[in-house]
């Protein structure tokens, strides 16, 4: 299982966090990788200038913009449950 944490801290929930675990959220479904990918939300990471925050497994993922989240999820997700 996946592991994919988004900042809810206050600094990332100013600059979208809400709306990019919305969109993963959605990825997740349309791909059927509810049982590969665990989605939830993480207290801060202390890097709070360079939100949205994103843990993915062990790899720390900096300035996620809701725009770049589907680039993400193909790069960082999708690739790795379906190598
Ligand atoms: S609030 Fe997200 S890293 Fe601090």
């Amino acid at each position: 299982m996946l592991r994919v944490a988004v900042c809810v801290g206050s600094a990332c929930h100013l600059k979208g966090s809400a709306d990019v675990i919305r969109i993963l959220q959605d990825l997740i479904a349309t791909y059927g990788l509810e049982d590969q990918v665990y989605l939830e939300g993480s207290f801060c990471q202390e890097q709070c200038t360079k939100g949205v925050v994103v843990r993915i497994g062990d790899e720390l993922v900096t300035g996620v913009q809701r725009d770049g989240v589907f680039q993400l999820f193909q790069e960082k997700i999708l690739r790795r449950c379906r190598p």
